[in-house]
């Protein structure tokens, strides 16, 4: 089959791309493991011993560089839509986090835990319809962040992956609302032209 100009151009950009070529000699599972690794390195937040909740987990990039930095007496619990082969040292629950039965499965692995960092890099699969496609994001996010409210320790972290656009504005104000710190973060092996960033959240308020 003949492909299109553009996954032509697509696929070019990702044999070049050097986070592509050294995550395949460092043993990665995806670039996107060196965009966690740089945020750990300016803000800190990986340590022995945490309990991490991973959302959107497939193919495990983040889940690898999660517990090679919690190490044997940490616990990840990572969850996809996909499956995904299973990163030895975490838990793996193939489901829709959306769903009620995905968020209970979460909550069932935690087991009445707290988290020490809840991370988000999902994001759905793209129509091409900018506006429905920005508000599944949104939408994604929003729930990410309410599972964080409830299940962080207090002093904990919540990273979540957000594009900017409709709902960017009003999501970041409801984290800065609800936490007692808020940064942005674009790592450099965040690609420019996407309007991929991240936000930081640490110290969850409790309200009531
Ligand atoms: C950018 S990828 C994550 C990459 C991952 N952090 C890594 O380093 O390998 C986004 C993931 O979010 C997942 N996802 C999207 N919506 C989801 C949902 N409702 N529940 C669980 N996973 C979801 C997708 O299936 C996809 O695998």
């Amino acid at each position: 089959m003949k492909r299109s100009k553009s996954s032509r151009d697509w696929l070019k950009r990702h044999v070049n791309d050097p986070y592509v070529q050294r995550s395949k000699k460092e043993g990665w599972r995806a670039r996107s493991a060196y965009k966690l690794l740089e945020i750990d390195e300016k803000d800190r937040f990986l340590a022995p011993g945490g309990v991490v909740v991973d959302l959107g987990s497939a193919p495990g990039g983040w889940t690898q560089v999660v517990v090679k930095k919690v190490g044997a007496k940490g616990t990840v619990i990572a969850i996809d839509l996909l499956a995904m082969e299973p990163v030895p040292g975490s838990a793996f629950l193939q489901g829709d986090f959306a769903t009620g039965a995905g968020l209970a499965a979460v909550e069932a692995a935690l087991g009445g835990t707290q988290a020490d960092v809840v991370l988000s890099d999902m994001a759905p699969n793209l129509s091409g319809i900018a506006i429905s496609d920005q508000a599944r994001s949104m939408a994604l996010a929003e729930l990410a962040r309410d599972f964080a409210l409830d299940h962080l320790k207090p002093g904990g972290v919540f990273l979540v992956k957000v594009f900017q656009g409709v709902g960017y504005d009003e999501f970041l104000k409801s984290l800065r609302g609800a936490f007692d710190k808020v940064v942005m973060r674009k790592p450099d092996a965040s690609r420019d032209e996407s309007a991929e960033q991240y936000l930081l959240a640490r110290g969850p308020r409790r309200f009531g």
